[in-house]
């Protein structure tokens, strides 16, 4: 883990072509035009006509893969970035999960005895339902990261945990902003697809793995940057937080950005 790294390029790739497609690390074979469905999306990011309508299907997805998607084959409990997480929460602080999924975040903190007053929340009322399922404990509710400030009120828990979502959403900016602004001391932002320098300095890039099913967009970390210091936030990324399943890319890696409006929180 690499605190606060200004640059992030995943193992083999180039600074000016971040991305590493198909090797033998990577979780699914390319289809034979992969590069070619990458260059097409670099051009509608450059010439500005990237989708932004929602492409909300985890609502639909079938119940078993709902259930087990977050919890196996090493993305469970046991995935680094979990832990990375739990280590900033300090004992008896109220959490809100946003986007939760089936439970594996809840799982994660009582685990580890951190008596976190958890909320979870998600916009598919089918992960909700398996989440009050397999952990009757804990307290999931419907809700949306984009409207998070009318559910719940500003400042109103601890930290705020925002994980593999925004890669999901056609933009970071509001559901980032309406984190923060529910958040007292910290807001964390997880990432599946580590936010890089784009080439050509597009602002997102849609990777078109599970496409048309889910957005997979990686974020420019300039971009982000520029957004948080906007805001007079501060903040701290770190890279290398464990694999990630990225589809047919390889050499993908966890990463998180830390927010904060006390600089001292971020020590
Ligand atoms: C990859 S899963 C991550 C689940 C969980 N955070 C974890 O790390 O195990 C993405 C989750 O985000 C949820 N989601 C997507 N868009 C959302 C939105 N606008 N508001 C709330 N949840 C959303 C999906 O329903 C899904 O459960």
């Amino acid at each position: 883990m690499t605190p606060n790294s200004k640059s992030f390029v995943p193992q083999g790739a180039r600074r000016f072509w971040p991305f590493v497609v198909g090797t033998r690390w990577a979780c699914s074979s390319p289809p034979w035009n992969a590069q070619l469905l990458l260059c097409s999306s670099l051009l509608e990011g450059v010439i500005g006509i990237q989708s932004n309508e929602p492409r909300e299907n985890w609502k639909t997805l079938p119940r078993d893969q709902l259930a087990t998607q977050m919890h196996e084959g090493g993305a469970g409990i046991e995935h680094p970035s979990r832990t990375f997480v739990a280590s900033l929460i300090h004992k008896g602080e109220s959490v809100l999960d946003v986007g939760c999924g089936a439970g594996a975040g809840y799982e994660a903190l009582d685990s580890l005895g951190l008596e976190s007053r958890y909320l979870g929340i998600d916009s598919s009322e089918q992960s909700i339902e398996i989440a009050r399922s397999l952990y009757p404990a804990g307290d999931f509710r419907i809700g949306s990261a984009t409207a998070l400030v009318s559910q719940f009120g500003r400042d109103r828990f601890d930290v705020v945990l925002v994980r593999h979502v925004l890669e999901h959403l056609t933009d970071f900016e509001a559901a980032m902003n309406e984190a923060i602004s529910v958040s007292r001391r910290l807001a964390i932002f997880v990432f599946f697809l580590t936010p890089r320098s784009l080439p050509l300095g597009v602002r997102k890039l849609d990777l078109r793995f599970n496409s048309p099913l889910f957005y997979t967009y990686v974020y420019s970390r300039r971009a982000i940057n520029r957004f948080l210091n906007g805001c007079g936030l501060h903040w701290r990324w770190y890279d290398h937080l464990g694999i990630s399943r990225a589809g047919w890319f390889a050499h993908e890696v966890n990463s998180a950005l830390v927010v904060s409006r006390d600089k001292s929180q971020l020590a």
